[in-house]
C-alpha cells in the first residue's frame, strides 16, 4: 500500500510549538511521510517559546525534508499531488480569517489553496485567543465548507481568556484517520 503523505503546517502560535512537534513525532512514528510547512511569521519569528532556527532544524531532522516556507515552493503541492491530508496545527486567528476568506499570501494558506484543488482533506487544529469572539464567525465559515475537518477544542482557560480554544494535540492523528474517510471526529466541542 502507498505510505501515505500529511502536509503539515504551523503558524504563529508559538506557545503551542512543541504540542504540535510531539504530535508531529508521534505520525512519523506511526508510519506517516510528513511534508512539512510553516507561515513566514512562524519561519522568521524568535520568541520567548524559541528561536525560529531551531524549530526549522528540529522539524527538519523529524521528518528528513526541507520546511517549505515560501510561496514558490508551497504552489507546487496540488499540481503534483505531494499530501493525502493537510494538517494545520496550530492554526492562529490570522491565518483562520485567510482560509476562511479565500486570502493565500503565505506558505501554508497558500498550500492549503493548493492541496484543495485535488479535493483532499484539511485539518484545522485552532489555538487562538480570540476564537470565541472575532474568530469565531471564521470558525464557523470553515466548519461550514467543504473538506474542512477540525480537530476537537476547548476553551483552554474560561476565567482568565474567555474567549480562547485551544484544540486537543494529542487527537490529530485520529482526527487526521477520520478526515481521510470524510468524516469530522466527535465531539468537536468537549
Ligand atoms: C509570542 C507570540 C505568541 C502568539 N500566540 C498566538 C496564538 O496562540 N494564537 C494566535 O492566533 N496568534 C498568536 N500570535 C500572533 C500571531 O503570531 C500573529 O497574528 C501572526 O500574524 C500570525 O501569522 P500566521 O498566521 O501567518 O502565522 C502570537 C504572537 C507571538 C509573538
Amino acid at each position: 500500500m502507498k505510505k501515505l503523505t500529511f502536509g503539515y503546517a504551523l503558524t504563529g502560535s508559538f506557545c503551542t510549538f512543541e504540542r504540535s512537534l510531539t504530535q508531529m513525532e508521534y505520525i512519523i512514528s506511526e508510519g506517516i511521510d510528513i511534508l512539512p510547512i510553516m507561515s513566514f511569521n512562524a519561519s522568521k519569528t524568535d520568541t520567548r517559546f524559541g528561536k525560529a532556527r531551531e524549530f526549522i532544524d528540529t522539524i527538519e531532522t523529524l521528518t528528513g525534508k526541507k520546511v517549505i516556507r515560501t510561496l514558490e515552493d508551497a504552489e507546487p503541492i496540488g499540481p503534483r499531488n505531494m499530501t493525502d491530508l493537510m494538517i494545520v496545527l496550530p492554526c492562529t486567528g490570522n491565518t483562520l480569517a485567510k482560509l476562511a476568506n479565500g486570502i493565500y499570501d503565505t506558505p501554508v494558506t497558500l498550500a492549503v489553496k493548493s492541496h484543495l484543488r485535488n479535493q483532499k482533506p484539511v485539518l484545522i487544529g485552532v489555538s487562538t485567543n480570540d476564537a470565541l469572539s472575532y474568530s469565531a464567525k471564521n470558525i464557523g465559515a470553515l466548519l461550514g465548507y467543504k473538506n474542512y475537518y477540525f480537530i476537537p477544542m476547548r476553551q483552554d482557560d474560561f476565567i482568565n481568556k474567555p474567549h480562547s480554544i485551544v484544540c486537543d494535540f494529542e487527537r490529530v492523528l485520529e482526527a487526521a484517520l477520520y478526515a481521510l474517510e470524510a468524516k469530522q471526529i466527535e465531539p468537536l466541542i468537549f
